[in-house]
């Protein structure tokens, strides 16, 4: 068996230390294991399930002879040691925002686009975590049934925004009034703010044209119709996603619900007779993407309304990277 010697950058992290413990769980065998942060945390250690970690800061050709680097300290450092990793012979997995929309680098979410990722040039970008698991539930719809166009709305956690968005619920929930340094633009406590990252123009955020555009580029539909809103919400973990999709051709919640279980990395959980439907708390350290409240729409021509949770920590980021490097391991 060949052992796999990476690096893990911001491996102090939400997403970093995701990642180690993933790694553990689904034994993906590493040799040596480069962990990195900041300046300020060099030399400090990161216990993950019983190993520790011992953190280093970067060096020059430090990603010299590993094979896998999984970048996730953010886009700027993305953009500055992302490209001296591959050139020093690393195959790159960055779960930052830097190169996802570049033509060169292949977005790759292993159950829907599994073969791109090997057209790379060293870097592999992990999408964004809503774009995760919509796609996971739109790819095998779109190959039964065509979709013709996307409503999606956003209810994101507080995870999403890195540990800082856990600090700043905790202590407004302790006190409402609580001045902590917060990723949020508003309280976020008792509270939903229709405002992830910055505003453009056109009055959308980055984060909604984050998932209109991946979304495009994971699915092969340049062209595909498709627009979001994205809310924070004052969840610790798991992203909601209210989905209505308009497709080709009558599909009905049965043909959807058949289509949907049969899919990888999908579980269906649609009784609402008996209150069953998927929540981000129950969605909390697992890897699936959960789909429920199956719906017909009939205020469009062909319209269905469903309901999707996930894991952004796991699927959302830390295991879709970890399966990343486990497919390219496995090869053509
Ligand atoms: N949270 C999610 O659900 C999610 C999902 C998908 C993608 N992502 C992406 O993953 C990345 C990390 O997110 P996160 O949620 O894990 O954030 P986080 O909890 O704030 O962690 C950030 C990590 O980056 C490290 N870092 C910061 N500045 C650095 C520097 N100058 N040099 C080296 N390391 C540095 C930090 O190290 P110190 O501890 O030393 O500061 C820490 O390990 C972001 O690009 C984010 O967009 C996050």
């Amino acid at each position: 068996m060949r052992l796999h010697d990476i690096a893990v950058v911001g491996a102090s992290g939400l997403v970093g230390r995701k990642i180690l413990e993933v790694i553990q769980e689904r034994k993906f065998e590493t040799g040596k294991i480069v962990a990195i942060a900041s300046d300020a945390s060099e030399g400090k250690e990161v216990n993950v399930k019983g190993k520790s970690y011992r953190l280093q800061k970067f060096s020059e050709h430090v990603f010299k002879n590993l094979e896998f680097a999984f970048f996730s300290a953010g886009a700027s450092i993305s953009r500055e040691w992302a490209p001296k990793a591959a050139a020093d012979g690393c195959i790159v997995i960055d779960n930052s925002s830097a190169f996802r929309m570049e033509e060169n680098v292949p977005l790759i979410v292993p159950e829907v686009n599994r073969q791109d990722m090997f057209k790379n040039k060293g870097i592999i970008s992990n999408p964004n975590c809503s774009t995760i698991q919509l796609v996971v539930a739109l790819k095998p719809l779109d190959a039964a049934f065509k979709i013709k166009r996307v409503v999606v709305s956003t209810y994101q956690s507080v995870s999403g925004a890195g540990n800082k968005g856990i600090t700043a619920l905790e202590s407004e929930l302790k006190n409402i009034e609580s001045k902590t340094a917060s990723p949020f633009p508003h309280r976020i406590a008792h509270n939903a703010i229709p405002h992830i990252d910055v505003f453009f123009d056109d009055s959308y955020t980055r984060e909604e044209l984050k998932m209109i555009n991946e979304t495009r580029k994971i699915m092969g539909k340049k062209d595909l119709a498709i627009t979001a809103t994205c809310v924070r919400i004052p969840t610790l973990t798991g992203h909601g996603e209210s989905v209505n999709i308009e497709f080709d051709k009558k599909v009905t919640p049965e043909e959807v619900r058949e289509v949907l279980g049969a899919a990888k990395g999908v579980t269906v959980l649609d009784d609402p007779a008996n209150n069953v439907y998927p929540m981000p708390a129950d969605s909390a350290e697992k890897d699936d993407v959960f789909v429920g409240r199956v719906r017909t729409d009939s205020s469009v021509k062909n319209g269905i309304n469903l309901w999707i949770v996930a894991d952004n920590v796991r699927k959302g980021a830390a295991t879709n990277a970890v399966q990343i490097a486990e497919e390219y391991v496995k090869g053509k």
